[in-house]
């Protein structure tokens, strides 16, 4: 059987053979399909990219029926529970291969090289009022980076690529800390590139009198899985957004910081927040049927439940839970994990949720772990985004470097006005 679909254009009666390629059809196939020479060609109309792959990618498998997550072909469950750092997990991310000592001591070299920022950042982040949005200053100042580094714009050289993939990895843990002691009013703590990623990282939001910041090993473990369990997924809204402002060419952090505002959203990145929102809504175990009543109506939705992709339960989610009582033996169980499995519980045991395959998502389990370590809940945003720029900037390189992409730009079904003239402004109604 040839690897092709035969369509019949009812309108002329012309049949065409498009050829199917990993299961797919290519959209400009179906250009050919015209009623008349004068005709533009039939398009394929996809409000949000429902059914429409854009990429061909080597990065982030996904199996959302099975709940399977692969970077590079390594389970997601492997590279938490084995990853020594979560510079290991970037690497493996933007170079397809894990690295070996060398080259991971050479990576982490580099990164840490660009730990630090101008002192004019400082500035600049301090220039914000004092309640502002730290996703807001994160977004913000990852943008203002572009200003100084103008040579980033050379994003067809590979050594500039480079260079501006270890300051984003180094400098964004840097940023989203200054954002978050600016918010407290607290001074900013310089990188101490003596300590992990994520430990570093704790450094620099914590630290208050001591000489030398000493992260908790348990908790230093659990960012550093959160960040691993965070770094990419393949082609979701922010990702998206990096490789589509990225097809313009532009330097990436600029592209970054368009990706950030898109993960900040509560559909995606601020999901976190919102859920945690929503348990202190709730508040008590009593409330559960009633929220739950509130939702299946179609008045509200269950936060950190269901997912584009997954029509299983979240592997991230499942790691996530576990990690959580590690946490806790630490920090004390946070009140709301009780409510948030009672919400589960429920859920998961309602036609609406079984019929729907929603399941709780990454973000279910994670605020009440960022919660408990000390995070306050506007700040989740900024955790995810820390990870999730080696995973941006891992598609923002395949992008430019796939021939087969241009700058991204959908057609449209134009449904307005045909042409009509021009009304004086006294004289319209
Ligand atoms: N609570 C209640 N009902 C839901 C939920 C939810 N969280 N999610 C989906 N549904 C329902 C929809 O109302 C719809 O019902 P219908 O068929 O009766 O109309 C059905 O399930 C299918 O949902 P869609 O909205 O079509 O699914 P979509 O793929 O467009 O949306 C999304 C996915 C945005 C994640 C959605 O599930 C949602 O809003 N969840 C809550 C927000 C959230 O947790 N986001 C984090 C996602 S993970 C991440 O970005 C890191």
């Amino acid at each position: 059987m040839p690897d092709t679909l035969t369509i019949t254009d009812n309108r002329t009666g012309k049949t065409y053979e498009i050829p199917i390629e990993f299961n797919t059809v290519r959209a400009m196939d179906f250009r050919q399909m015209k009623v008349d020479e004068s005709d533009f060609g039939m398009m394929t109309y996809d409000p949000a990219f429902m059914n429409t792959a854009s990429v061909k990618s080597r990065i982030t498998y996904i199996d959302g029926d099975k709940g399977i997550l692969q970077y590079r072909g390594y389970p997601i469950e492997q590279l938490a529970e084995n990853s020594t750092s979560f510079l290991e997990v970037a690497y493996l991310l933007l170079h397809g291969d894990l690295p070996n000592t060398k080259q991971l001591d050479e990576w982490r070299t580099n990164i840490k090289l660009h730990t630090f920022v101008h002192e004019n950042i400082k500035k600049l982040m301090e220039a914000f009022r004092y309640d502002a949005h730290p996703m807001g200053m994160f977004i913000s100042t990852i943008s203002a980076l572009s200003t100084f580094y103008p040579e980033a714009k050379d994003v067809l050289k590979p050594e500039v690529r480079r260079k501006q993939i270890y300051r984003l990895i180094g400098k964004v843990p840097t940023i989203a800390a200054f954002a978050y002691r600016h918010s407290k009013g607290m001074p900013y703590v310089y990188p101490d590139n003596e300590l992990t990623y994520a430990g570093n990282f704790l450094n620099m939001m914590f630290k208050i009198g001591e000489t030398r910041y000493k992260p908790h090993p348990v908790l230093e473990h659990a960012l550093t899985v959160l960040f691993i369990l965070h770094a990419d997924h393949e082609q979701n809204c922010s990702t998206n957004t990096m490789r589509s402002i990225g097809s313009s060419h532009i330097d990436p952090f600029s592209a970054c910081a368009g990706a950030a505002a898109a993960l900040w959203g509560p559909l995606h990145g601020g999901a976190n927040e919102a859920v945690l929102r929503m348990l202190d809504e709730i508040g008590s175990k009593s409330k559960v049927p009633e929220i739950i009543k509130d939702v299946k109506e179609g008045k509200r939705k269950l936060m950190g439940f269901g997912h584009r992709v997954y029509k299983n339960y979240d592997p991230r989610a499942k790691v996530i839970k576990k990690l959580a009582y590690e946490v806790f033996e630490v920090t004390g169980k946070n009140p709301k994990l009780d409510l948030a499995l009672e919400l589960e519980r429920i859920a998961l045991e309602d036609d609406y949720f079984v019929k729907r395959k929603l399941y709780p998502n990454v973000d279910f389990y994670s605020g009440l772990i960022y919660e408990a370590m000390g995070f306050p809940m506007d700040f989740f945003p900024v955790l995810f985004a820390i990870p999730r720029t080696a995973g941006w900037l891992a598609h923002w390189e395949e992008h430019l470097m796939d021939p087969e992409q241009k700058i991204a730009r959908p057609r449209q079904i134009y449904l307005g006005p045909t042409e009509r003239k021009w009304i004086p402004l006294d004289q319209r109604k």
